[in-house]
């Protein structure tokens, strides 16, 4: 959910969680735009899907990959970008 009354948004960009593409805007982080979707984050040894928890950057349950560096980044703290290309499952 995002607020939409009295706010004002940054440029709106798109980016790809696991091939999906996902309407965003700039300043926001990359979790808010993947809960505002719905988005999958990464699951357990399991197959359970996992979600956040802190949401500050303390407890890496929001830990996806970058591509194409392959770098691993926190959803929480990370500021979305257009054409930015994620993956949850590495
Ligand atoms: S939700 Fe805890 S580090 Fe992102």
């Amino acid at each position: 959910m995002r607020i939409e009354r009295d706010t004002e948004r940054g440029r709106a960009v798109t980016l790809s969680v696991n091939g999906q593409s996902l309407a965003a805007f700039e300043g926001e982080m990359l979790a808010t735009a993947m809960l505002h979707h719905a988005a999958a984050f990464r699951r357990d040894t399991r197959g359970l899907e996992r979600g956040l928890f802190c949401n500050m950057g303390s407890c890496s349950e929001c830990m996806v990959t970058l591509l194409p560096s392959g770098r691993r980044a926190r959803a929480c703290l990370t500021p979305v970008s257009d054409g930015m290309e994620v993956r949850t499952d590495g």
